[in-house]
């Protein structure tokens, strides 16, 4: 079953085996150290701390393994974001589905966002699966400017209903 925790500075292991592989392919394209990985998790703890509150990172747990991370982002008072990636081995089992879905009921429940938005890299079409099946649509474009040059992200978002 898959359930979502707050990270904690003990899983910085696991997280450097999901920023690694192809989950890295159309992300950050960089694996990521321990130390990065500590950093990665203090900074989203200083965060989780802050008034009001703008970010909340979630670690995704099948049983007790740790697969993936993901997060939420407060851009204006009602608009967020979110983002996640999963270690490569757990693709294709709707978990990233899952975790979409529960951040979606939480951020139009408990934090005030009214609506959300999220990008993905266009050879990564399973991520907009994953954001389609979490109620969101294509809105269009964002262009990113990378050391590749500028790449068009597929854009997506979803409103609350209430
Ligand atoms: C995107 C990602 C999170 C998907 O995780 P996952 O747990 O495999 O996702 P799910 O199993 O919930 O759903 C994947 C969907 O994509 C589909 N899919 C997989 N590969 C695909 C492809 N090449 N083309 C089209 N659809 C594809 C699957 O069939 C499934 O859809 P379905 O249920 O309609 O069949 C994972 O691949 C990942 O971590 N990628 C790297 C990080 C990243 O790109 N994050 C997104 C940016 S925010």
């Amino acid at each position: 079953m898959v359930t979502l925790r707050p990270l904690a500075l003990e899983d910085a292991s696991a997280l450097t085996r999901v920023y690694s592989g192809a989950s890295i392919r159309h992300t950050t394209g960089q694996p990521l150290t321990l130390d990065q990985a500590h950093d990665k998790i203090r900074t989203a703890l200083a965060r989780a701390a802050e008034t009001p509150r703008a970010q909340w990172s979630w670690a995704i747990l099948n049983e007790d393994d740790l697969i993936g991370l993901i997060a939420l982002r407060r851009r204006t008072p009602t608009m967020g974001t979110i983002s996640y990636i999963l270690r490569e081995d757990t693709w294709g089992n709707g978990y990233a589905t899952h975790a979409a879905n529960h951040v979606v009921s939480a951020a139009f429940t408990t934090t005030g966002l009214t609506r959300l938005e999220a990008m993905h890299h266009p050879d990564n079409p399973a991520s907009g699966r994953v954001l389609a099946k979490a109620g969101f649509t294509r809105v269009g474009t964002s262009d990113r400017h990378t050391d590749d040059g500028t790449i068009a992200y597929e854009l997506y978002a979803v409103e609350t209903t209430t």
